[in-house]
């Protein structure tokens, strides 16, 4: 444990990590930021549309020792947004800091994709982080705070995934964060995004598989994209968030951080 977070109070959501035909150790990213936001000194309030998932993050956190509140909701209906936000401010008193996690790939071009797939997408990827935001922020501005919206490598490049609903929604992403960044910076509240490159989570097994005949090759043809030879964990995205969640990052506004062991930077 250190102090990074002490005495802060933040909502992860889409903080779940599903088991089910997944490798020992493969974790999402949003459980693995919400481990980590505990384990230095956050109350966590993880949410989560699937219920045994969040019941694995609201057991690792209690196990190591830190403050989680499990809450049972989906980020594209906003009440239960907002019965989210409403328990983490009465539960603790505060909230200082918005992690948004969920999203989905739609695998697809505009021939293949049926158009409420598209809609969906957009649904879930970037309205869900409009609407825990309209919820959110009155309490960010009592104290300031920090937003975290997860994005994705594919919202600047083509990262060999035929899914331009999923690029799409998270190039919104991006914009959304640097609108709001602007928005509210003379408010102190911080808005950034991460933009994770080839991360091994739950996701890939279960929305990208097929796309490569089976699971091992596509750990294979993934490890191989990554300049690093291996693809990234949920705990590399999840210490980029930590820190543009901390003190550490008060001047750091309306960044789009690439977590992608230098893939953005590759030609080819
Ligand atoms: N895995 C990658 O390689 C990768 C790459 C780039 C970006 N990302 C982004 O990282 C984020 C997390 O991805 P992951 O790979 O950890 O995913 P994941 O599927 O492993 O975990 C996401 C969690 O969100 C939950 N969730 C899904 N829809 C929800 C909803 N409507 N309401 C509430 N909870 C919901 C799921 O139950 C799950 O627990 C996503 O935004 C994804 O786009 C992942």
């Amino acid at each position: 444990m250190t102090n990074r977070l002490k005495a802060r109070t933040a909502i992860v959501f889409g903080a779940g990590t599903s088991a089910v035909q997944v490798p020992q150790g493969c974790v999402s990213n949003g459980f693995a930021t919400a481990v980590t936001f505990a384990a230095h000194g956050a109350r966590v309030v993880a949410v989560d549309r699937d219920e045994a998932a969040l019941a694995g993050t609201h057991q690792a956190i209690v196990e190591a020792g830190g403050e989680c509140t499990a809450v049972l909701a989906d980020v594209t209906d906003g009440s239960q947004v907002a019965v989210a936000i409403d328990r983490a401010v009465s539960t603790y008193g505060r909230l200082d800091i918005v992690h948004n996690n969920v999203g989905a790939t739609m695998l697809g071009g505009p021939v293949e994709l049926p158009t409420q797939d598209w809609n969906r997408a957009f649904d879930i990827n970037v309205t869900s982080v409009f609407r825990t935001c309209k919820y959110a922020i009155p309490h960010l501005l009592e104290r300031g705070g920090a937003i975290i919206n997860v994005s994705s490598l594919a919202s600047i490049r083509w990262i060999g995934y035929p899914y331009p609903a999923y690029a799409a929604s998270k190039a919104a992403v991006n914009q959304l964060t640097q609108s709001l960044a602007l928005q509210y910076a003379d408010r102190g509240i911080r808005v950034n995004a991460i933009l994770p490159g080839l991360i091994h989570t739950p996701l890939i097994y279960q929305q990208l598989a097929g796309q490569h005949g089976d699971a091992e090759a596509m750990r294979a043809e993934r490890d191989a994209s990554s300049p690093t030879g291996r693809m990234g964990s949920a705990w590399d995205v999840a210490n980029a968030a930590l820190f543009l969640a901390s003190d550490e990052a008060a001047y750091i506004n309306g960044v789009a951080l690439p977590v992608d062991g230098g893939l953005h930077a590759k030609a080819g």
